[in-house]
């Protein structure tokens, strides 16, 4: 479709967006056509610093060569399989998959919201067969703020009123206790129908929440000391993001089901994994779960390609370093305008002082004006989470960006 004016692109693809894809997102206004690495640039060719990474999806970089060759070779030789069968690429991943994050399986799915749907039900079974509680009593834990997808059961237990109202009625058999409160979890495992607690190492579309030093490791002990599930959602925390290949590595801690999404494609096409080991991942027998694409011959080859791209660049540890340098960098601009810079690697963010509605909005925008695209979350905190291929000099690039947007607030 050929559009005229150049200076009206941008304008011409929100205006069909707008009238023909519904309503359920706000974007910031701008039109990307191409991405590399750390970059992406719109559609009238202005070059940006990518600092959401699609919700931490893009972890190795836009277009990553590695990956998306194994996308293009697997793509000529054989996409899709359903499980009706079996594919030599779906063994290949299950064996590196499970030797990569030491679990004894993987049960293969295509989104985050999907994944975490399965560990719901795979706990649920595990309560029912293994733990034996009694026929549909199984419970379980989950924190206020907390962001797990976008299904009637997962929206369920949201304590989100923009995600949850109107969608009624809900799925039972959730209890919502604060994040970072291990008296309350104490409190919560007392329940003998209690089957597992769900949580976020970091709370990111809470506004990147992070909970006090030792709270993962104390709440994975309470959890085994009471038969429960210590169950990670690492969707967004996860594959090298926060310094770590797993955020629960900062604190030693080996979930009992482990969810995994978004970056284990490089950001090509939706590939999540839960994982576990066979006392609960067998409990669900043949029929009883599934998915046409999970696990499918493409997505396995990306998936294998995705995660050793993060271990033969070593973007944990660059994440890592980048990560301080980060956060130091922003202290030091010691601006008037920031309350709060938290995060953990290369997944952060700033509070804004100013809680009028539209100021993080606005620094979004004056942030892209300057090259530089952010997303605000719950109004005041701007996520900062670029690709984490990112250099040291690029970093700093973004910094000078960042001091020089903050200027519209003043
Ligand atoms: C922690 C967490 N869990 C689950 C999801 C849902 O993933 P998806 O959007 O792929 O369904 C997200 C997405 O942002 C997330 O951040």
């Amino acid at each position: 479709m050929s559009v005229q004016s150049t200076a009206s692109q941008t304008d011409y693809f929100i205006d069909l967006e707008n009238q023909y894809s519904a309503h359920n997102y706000h974007p910031l206004p701008v039109v990307l056509r191409e991405g590399k690495g750390v970059f992406v640039w719109d559609v009238e060719g202005k070059k940006y610093y990518d600092f959401l990474s699609a919700y931490s999806a893009v972890n190795q970089g836009h277009c990553h060569p590695k990956i998306i060759d194994a996308l293009i070779e697997q793509s000529k030789k054989l996409t899709l399989t359903s499980r009706a069968f079996h594919s030599e690429q779906l063994s290949l991943f299950s064996k590196f998959i499970t030797g990569y994050f030491g679990y004894d399986k993987v049960l293969p799915m295509n989104t985050g919201a999907e994944a975490v749907e399965t560990a719901l039900k795979l706990c649920r079974h595990w309560a029912y067969r293994v733990k034996r509680v009694e026929e549909n009593k199984a419970k379980i834990i989950v924190c206020k703020g907390n962001f797990h997808g976008r299904t009637i059961s997962i929206v369920s237990f949201s304590t989100d009123p923009t995600a949850k109202s109107d969608f009624g009625p809900f799925t039972p058999g959730f209890e919502v206790i604060p994040y970072n409160d291990l008296p309350a979890l104490a409190e919560a495992l007392k329940d003998k129908n209690v089957a597992g607690f769900l949580v976020e190492s970091i709370q990111g579309e809470a506004g990147v929440n992070v909970p006090d030093d030792g709270y993962i490791s104390k709440a994975k002990q309470y959890c085994t000391d009471a038969n429960v599930l210590f169950i990670a959602d690492e969707i967004q925390t996860g594959l090298s993001r926060t310094g770590k290949l797993l955020c629960c590595d900062h604190e030693n801690v080996r979930p009992d089901i482990l969810i995994l999404g978004k970056a284990l494609s490089g950001g090509t096409m939706p590939v999540s994994a839960v994982l576990a080991d066979d006392e609960i991942m067998l409990t669900i027998k043949s029929g009883e779960h599934g998915s046409t694409y999970g696990g499918n011959p493409l997505a396995s080859s990306i998936a294998i390609a995705a995660l050793e791209v993060l271990k033969e660049e070593k973007l944990a540890e660059n994440a890592e370093a980048l990560g301080n340098l980060f956060r130091e960098e922003l202290e030091k601009l010691n601006s008037p305008h920031i309350e709060k810079i938290r995060g953990k690697g290369l997944l952060n963010a700033i509070i804004i002082k100013d809680k009028s509605e539209n100021t993080g909005w606005k620094l979004c925008i004056e942030l892209k004006e300057n090259g530089l695209l952010a997303k605000p979350t719950h109004g005041d905190k701007i996520r900062f989470a670029p690709p984490l291929v990112i250099t040291k000099d690029q970093i700093l690039d973004c910094i000078g960006i960042i001091e020089k947007s903050l200027k519209v607030l003043d």
